[in-house]
């Protein structure tokens, strides 16, 4: 499904160490003296282009791997060790304290998650005005990369919702709501399933009072409950997945519009039924999808058990007859 970086070489690692970095199109080295890091640079022999490598911690970064709206990650090695992790980076300015404090938060919570379908992290700290945090790099494509570019079938899907369940059954287990899930944040591999940035996660003891102004999560899949400033819990989390597997069922939003209309869809007491709108799908899965995004929690899935052991029976009914 996606292509598989290829670790560094010791003598690579060693190199940047001297400031040099290699083009990975025609394979000439650079010298990258008084360049700004983590940035990319025409190379002087072919069309290709030189990312300057920067290291924090013993771990040189090396490529950009993703981005979004609080960091950018990098795949990243340390010397005389051929594993490829994933740094994400976040650099403290006046006006982007917020970032760099978040994803300081981010490490704690997410350093004690050790789950099959959540990424490991294994370091998080500052050095020189800028915080990091060290993980897993995870091999797939993001579910909306995923959506965009291939046809998926239910199987494939529930599948898929099983394993998050589990995930955020165990975080339920840890008294940690997840409160950001998106597209975005999990990465699939066929039928594996990770899911990353634990920017907006929090310790269930937290009570919302956040208000509109300060609304915080992508607006198609925020719960109703966040945009009124209510307490969130479990079934926050069951919603915005209800949000998040109607787009991979159905290759767009529930809600699409102005974020301002969006808004407003998920407090409006008004939800179409998911059979008139999502085609292709079975009765059943799009009955939990409906219970899922229900505006009221108390008309959602109640725990993550119930929740699974529907998902199970369907992907039991949905098994290929031999
Ligand atoms: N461990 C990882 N392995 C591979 N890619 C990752 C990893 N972590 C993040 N990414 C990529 O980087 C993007 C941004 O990371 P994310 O943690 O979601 O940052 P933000 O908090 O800014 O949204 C993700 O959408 C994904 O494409
Ligand atoms: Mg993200």
């Amino acid at each position: 499904m996606s292509t598989i970086p290829v670790s560094l070489a010791e003598e690579d690692l060693q190199k940047f160490e001297e400031g040099m970095a290699k083009c990975p199109s025609c394979g000439n080295w650079h010298d990258m003296d008084g360049l700004d890091p983590l940035l990319e640079y025409d190379c002087q022999y072919c069309d290709g282009h030189v990312f300057c490598p920067m290291s924090i911690s013993g771990f040189w970064m090396y490529a950009q791997a993703g981005e979004g709206g609080m960091g950018r990650v990098y795949l990243a090695q340390e010397r005389n060790n051929s594993t490829i992790y994933a740094m994400k980076l976040s650099e403290y300015t006046d006006e982007c304290d917020f970032r760099f404090q978040s994803l300081l938060y981010e490490g704690e919570i997410v350093e004690e998650l050790i789950h099959p379908n959540i990424v490991r992290t294994y370091r998080f700290g500052y050095k020189a005005g800028k915080a990091f945090l060290l993980m897993d790099y995870v091999q797939g494509i993001t579910l909306e990369n995923c959506v965009i570019n291939y046809a998926l079938t239910e199987q494939r899907i529930v599948k898929w919702m099983i394993k998050l369940c589990n995930a955020l059954s165990y975080m339920d287990g840890l008294e940690v709501l997840y409160r950001d899930l998106k597209p975005q944040n999990v990465i699939v591999d066929k039928e594996k399933l990770t899911l990353l940035d634990f920017g907006l996660a929090v310790h269930k003891d937290y009570r919302n009072d956040i208000d509109e102004e300060n609304l915080v999560g992508s607006p198609s899949y925020i719960p109703p409950e966040r945009v009124e400033g209510k307490a969130e819990d479990i079934r926050s989390d069951i919603y915005a997945m209800g949000m998040l597997f109607y787009f991979v069922a159905s290759g767009k939003n529930y809600f699409e519009g102005p974020a301002e209309e969006i808004i407003e869809g998920h407090i409006n007491d008004q939800r179409t039924p998911c059979h008139e709108v999502l085609v292709g799908r079975s009765t059943e899965f799009n009955k939990i999808l409906d219970r899922m995004i229900n505006r009221n929690p108390e008309k959602r899935y109640q725990s993550y058990d119930e929740m699974r052991s529907e998902l199970e029976a369907l992907e039991k009914s949905l098994l290929p007859v031999y």
